[in-house]
């Protein structure tokens, strides 16, 4: 966005300048005016998308030039910053069409929720409500990392979502490795350090970039427990989190802990990853067992059979008999596809477009994403008061 700022304030200036350059799409001050009767008077052959207008220095006789200034842009959008109150600035800013009011010093989490909602008035982005997708081992080794890693990317690559990777580990997680080489700056114990900054675009910048639309948060990495991570954290970090992303997945690992525990609550959907033989299965009935207890719908669990080979002597019925929920879906044992992938750190449907296991992932992406449409058609239909005829995959 292309933004005016009014102030004579210049480290007020920097700071702004700082903050704003670090959005995406970024906030650019095009112009600078020193005071409100500056801007009214040398107006900007160009109209800006956002007026930064601190207000701090504003004299009372000089309010009335707050609806002049508005009415110079009035497809912009004003963020206005004042540092005592101003009673009656404020009414007239308000009447003028001016929401956003922050007070200075400037709260940087502040600026940035102000121009969440101001992106979102402007058109200029949308807020999301982002589905959580949590992946589980139900024994190690059944592919539920290089699952949550593979599909993640799919998402994002093949139905066009942005889509945030939390790996949930709590000590060697390695969910990054499975689809980059770039070397995780900050973790996710980093970020529950700084719970503080958190909004969009701080997490934005915590993350392993793997394609422009998916992003990789790295497990926690403090052995020595220098920051304590509470459950809190955790609501925190999802609920900026689907504001800003169409899916969260989660890659849970094996320990349940406090933390994870408290994701695996706000999950829309479970998918226990396990492979069709009996120590898988046993491992699965109690991870089913223990999220029954804890009172979750059967529905949110969706069970994938991973390294599916037909023919097997254990079939899919029997697994379904024994956990007593069903396969959403199977994914092929493709060995070569998954290691080279595995190996060199590329997500399989970049590496092997036509193998087995990326049309797998491609289909699941399939499966996902329109179970969502069958489900806001079903609102619709609710709404409308028609009877859905939709086939629900469930
Ligand atoms: N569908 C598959 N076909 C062949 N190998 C697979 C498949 N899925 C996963 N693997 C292999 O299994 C190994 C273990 O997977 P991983 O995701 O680390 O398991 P988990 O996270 O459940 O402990 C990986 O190295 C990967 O190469
Ligand atoms: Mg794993």
């Amino acid at each position: 966005m292309r933004a005016l700022m009014i102030s004579n304030d210049s480290l007020l200036h920097a700071e702004v300048a700082a903050q704003g350059s670090a959005r995406l799409p970024a906030v650019q001050l095009v112009a600078t005016r020193h005071g409100l009767r500056d801007a009214v008077e040398r107006q900007l052959p160009e109209a800006p998308d956002l007026v930064i207008f601190d207000a701090s220095d504003v004299e009372p006789a000089e309010g009335e030039l707050v609806e002049r200034l508005s009415r110079n842009y009035p497809a912009a959008s004003f963020m206005l910053l004042t540092r005592a109150p101003q009673h009656d600035l404020l009414i007239r800013a308000m009447r003028a069409g001016m929401r956003e009011v922050l007070q200075l010093p400037l709260v940087h989490r502040a600026f940035h929720e102000a121009m969440d909602r101001i992106e979102v008035a402007a058109g200029v982005s949308r807020m999301r409500a982002g589905r959580v997708l949590a992946f589980i081992s139900c024994k190690g080794g059944s592919g539920a990392t290089f699952l949550a890693t593979n599909f993640g990317y799919a998402l994002a690559a093949l139905a066009d979502k942005k889509v945030l990777l939390i790996d949930l580990h709590g000590q060697f997680g390695d969910a990054t490795l499975y689809v980059s080489d770039q070397k995780p700056a900050m973790t996710l114990s980093d970020i529950c350090g700084q719970i503080g900054r958190m909004d969009g675009a701080f997490l934005d910048s915590c993350l392993v970039h793997v394609a422009s639309n998916f992003g990789v948060l790295a497990a926690a990495d403090d052995p020595q427990h220098l920051v304590e991570m509470k459950p809190e954290h955790m609501d925190t970090i999802l609920r900026v989190a689907r504001q800003h992303y169409d899916y969260i997945v989660l890659d849970v690992g094996r320990q349940i802990d406090a933390i994870s525990l408290r994701a695996l609550d706000q999950a829309d959907s479970i998918f226990p990853v396990l492979q069709l033989a009996l120590p898988d299965i046993r491992d699965g009935r109690r991870l089913l067992d223990i999220f029954r207890s804890l009172g979750y719908p059967g529905e949110r669990m969706r069970l994938i059979v991973n390294r599916y080979e037909k023919g097997g002597k254990l079939r899919l019925v029997d697994l379904e008999q024994a956990l007593g929920a069903e396969v959403m879906h199977t994914v092929p044992n493709d060995y070569v596809a998954a290691t080279d992938s595995v190996n060199q750190g590329i997500p399989v449907l970049q590496l092997s477009r036509s193998s087995a296991v990326a049309r797998s992932l491609a289909d699941m992406v399939e499966l996902v994403t329109a179970r969502r449409v069958a489900e806001s058609r079903g609102l619709f239909d609710r709404l409308f008061g028609r009877n859905s005829s939709e086939h629900h995959i469930d």
